[in-house]
């Protein structure tokens, strides 16, 4: 069974069996039954770069459904299944006026992933919205409840990548939104110049989206046309000690504050100054408008954009004495 129309990059591998999850009960059968003993679960598959052929039964999440959990005046939180597209989420918020996730507008993958990653962009990352979220244990089978204190968030990060990687299934998320008195964040990644561009100077959160939506598709390549799975590395958090040196060298290296020691240096311009922007290895090759993406231009294999990534870090290192973590996961 082929997962190229399955996973962002457009890579294809071949599962050995696969089930679209629909519903709840299917799901818990799905884990008891003990003939597919080797399970793997499939979201959006934007976030993941596959290199081999699954030797299981690929489980793609496709729970659907949103709807308001509770409702106050100001507030009301809201609880999308697992399977729901993230993006149409966002829409379906904006077009209710819940403000809180206009600035993730565009991220491609499926609302029961978010959380793996605390997806981030323009300032605001889910764990800002985020309340708890609906997971099924794989062992026990029983449906447990992770509040946003359990998921333990952190840049890119969260314990479904720790040390509860591969116990739980997402089921559903909950958000809390704003319905009125909406924060409204435009200082990051140009949200500003590009709503003075389109002439709105009291930006709500509609205009919001739609000066982002703008920003992502100048610079970020559409999976539906060009497999990639956004930024392929993290951006490296350092020591602010350890920065001095390098802004020795480059004066104009763009840096980010994360706290009084530490500095997050954007990846994507360390690997442009090591002339790797436009950089192909066959078909794998590094995005032309924005350096952190890697792509697949049609028939890269799992082990070509891997192979393309080495390079990358190694070149990085090289110049900057910096090893990029890969952000995507790479499996199996
Ligand atoms: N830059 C370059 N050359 C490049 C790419 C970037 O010089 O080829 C410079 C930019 O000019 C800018 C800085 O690097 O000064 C940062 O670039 P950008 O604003 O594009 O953001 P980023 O740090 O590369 C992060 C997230 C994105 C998110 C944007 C906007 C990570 C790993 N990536 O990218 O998330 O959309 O900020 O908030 O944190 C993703 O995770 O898949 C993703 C796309």
């Amino acid at each position: 069974y082929s997962l190229k129309n399955y996973n962002t990059f457009g890579i294809d591998v071949k599962a050995r069996f696969f089930a679209e999850v629909t519903g709840l009960m299917q799901l818990r059968k799905l884990l008891d039954l003990s003939v597919y003993p080797n399970r793997f679960v499939l979201g959006g598959g934007s976030n993941l770069l596959l290199i081999d052929d699954i030797d299981a039964l690929v489980m793609h999440i496709a729970l659907k459904g949103i709807h308001i959990f509770e409702e106050e005046e100001d507030y009301v939180i809201i609880k999308a299944m697992a399977g729901e597209n993230w993006h149409e989420l966002v829409l379906w918020c904006l077009e209710k006026d819940y403000g809180g996730i206009e600035n993730l507008s565009l991220i491609p993958g499926n609302t029961g992933t978010a959380p793996i990653q605390n997806i981030g962009a323009y300032g605001v990352e889910l764990k800002d919205v985020f309340v708890s979220c609906e997971a099924m244990d794989m062992e026990s089978l029983e449906l447990v409840e992770l509040t946003k204190k359990d998921c333990q968030f952190g840049y890119r990060d969260s314990i479904f990548k720790g040390v509860a990687k591969g116990k739980y299934i997402i089921t559903s998320v909950k958000l809390r939104l704003t319905k009125k008195a909406h924060i409204i964040r435009t200082d990051y990644g140009g949200v500003q110049d590009q709503l003075e561009q389109m002439g709105i100077k009291v930006p709500g959160i509609q205009e919001v989206s739609r000066a982002i939506i703008h920003i992502r598709q100048k610079k970020l390549p559409d999976p539906s046309l060009l497999g990639n799975s956004g930024s392929f590395f993290k951006n490296p958090v350092l020591e602010k000690s350890r920065l001095l040196p390098l802004q020795d060298k480059h004066p104009e290296m763009p840096v980010y504050e994360v706290s009084e020691t530490l500095a997050k240096l954007p990846a994507g311009w360390l690997i442009d100054q090591c002339g790797l922007k436009g950089y192909r290895q066959g078909d794998a090759g590094v995005h032309e408008r924005q350096a952190l993406v890697l792509v697949n231009y049609g028939n890269a294999s799992g082990q070509d954009v891997l192979q393309l990534a080495r390079t990358v870090q190694d070149r990085v290192e090289k110049e900057f004495g910096i090893r990029l973590e890969p952000e995507v996961n790479i499996l199996p």
